[in-house]
């Protein structure tokens, strides 16, 4: 078992390697009750209704499947099971499941009677490696994805990478283009790993190494800038001209994969600007790849895009800036930059 420290407004681990049947009644024993959420294929495949059956302590609530479970009308739901449940200050939240059902079982921990605990199990590699670390909870909502939400750090993230056996291909593969993310930030040694890898298969088997590398650098980065002040900004690399993909593609795509494209598109931008070896911006596509990933976009979007990329950074009271990196871990922060320069930038990646 690995144990990685976050220190954020509170002090928690996050555990890597554990069993999570075992987890789940220890935290039993400490709470007087405990409502499960998880979506309905996690239950099923699971057999969390058994497993939530077999204790008095045990409530279960059942959420849709990925995007759908981050409304309103589904955090309301869970706001129900909790009173239904007599939910109280003393009594606990448990998140099964990816990265959308962490994001709203956290922000029902944060509003329900203004803040009860909460534990994370992330079911996914994207879960793992970045939506259930970080005290970043939150649902969707018509005026934009991600906009409603609050800091709200769980009291234990625990990683139980069997969960992984059922993760689709594709799924996994979204959830590599966060670990490529963060090894070109701050990991050589997950890069060199990476590199090894011959295949998807590959990577599988390095699962556990690759998502404790990758937890421990956002585990560093959250801890020293919990807010996103600035250090923060860096687990952003790929995510501006991503986001915008996302939408462009009305969220139909895994965020893994508009992010693999926004990772190009920082590595060129990087190679521009700061730079970046042209080998470092060719290892991009190259791993990116290897592992089903896209890598490039259509040439007609262009106009969509940059406009998408400035709505979403005026929704959030922030200029339009990029990440870049001028070497492998050292990240660069790049601003004011002309619609021209990123156009023919954009021109690179696209086809
Ligand atoms: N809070 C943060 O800091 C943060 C960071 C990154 C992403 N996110 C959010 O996370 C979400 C993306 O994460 P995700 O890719 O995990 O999405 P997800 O939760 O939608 O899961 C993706 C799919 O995998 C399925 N699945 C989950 N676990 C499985 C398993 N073990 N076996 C088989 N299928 C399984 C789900 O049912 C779903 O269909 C987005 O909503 C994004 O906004 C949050």
């Amino acid at each position: 078992m690995i144990e990685i420290k976050v220190s954020s407004e509170r002090e928690y681990s996050v555990h890597i390697g554990i069993s999570w049947q075992e987890e789940l009644l220890e935290i039993c024993r400490s709470f007087d009750k405990v409502l499960v959420i998880a979506p309905k294929k996690i239950v099923e495949l699971y057999e969390i209704d058994q497993v939530a059956a077999s204790s008095s302590k045990l409530f279960l609530h059942e959420v849709a499947d990925g995007e759908d479970q981050k409304t309103l009308t589904s955090l309301d739901g869970v706001w129900s099971a909790l009173a239904q449940a007599k939910i109280g200050r003393k009594d606990a939240i448990v998140a099964i499941g990816g990265g959308a059902t962490t994001d709203l079982s956290g922000f029902a921990a944060a509003t329900w009677l203004r803040g009860i605990e909460w534990f994370a199990f992330p079911s996914t590699l994207a879960g793992a490696v970045d939506a259930a670390v970080g005290g970043k909870t939150g649902i969707n909502s018509p005026a934009g994805k991600n906009l409603i939400g609050s800091f709200y750090s769980p009291r234990a993230v625990f990683i139980d990478t069997s969960f992984l056996s059922t993760l689709s291909d594709r799924d996994f593969a979204a959830g590599l283009a966060e670990v490529i993310k963060t090894g070109f930030i701050a990991s050589e040694e997950i890069l060199t790993i990476l590199d090894a890898c011959a295949s998807l298969e590959d990577a599988r088997v390095k699962v556990e190494r690759l998502i404790a590398l990758s937890v421990a650098v956002k585990a560093r980065v959250v801890s020293e800038d919990f807010k996103e002040g600035k250090l923060r900004e860096i687990l952003n690399y790929g995510h501006t001209l991503g986001h915008a993909i996302e939408r462009s593609e009305g969220y139909t795509w895994r965020h893994g994969e508009a992010i693999a494209i926004g990772l190009v598109f920082a590595a060129e931008l990087s190679h521009s600007l700061c730079d970046l070896p042209a080998p470092v911006v060719a290892s991009h596509r190259n791993l990116l790849t290897k592992f089903g990933l896209p890598i490039s976009y259509s040439a007609h979007k262009w106009d969509e895009l940059l406009d998408f990329m400035r709505l979403d950074k005026k929704a959030r009271s922030a200029s339009l800036r990029f990440i870049g990196i001028s070497e492998v871990g050292t990240p660069q922060w790049l601003e004011n930059l002309q619609d021209d320069q990123l156009a023919l930038i954009y021109e690179r990646i696209s086809q």
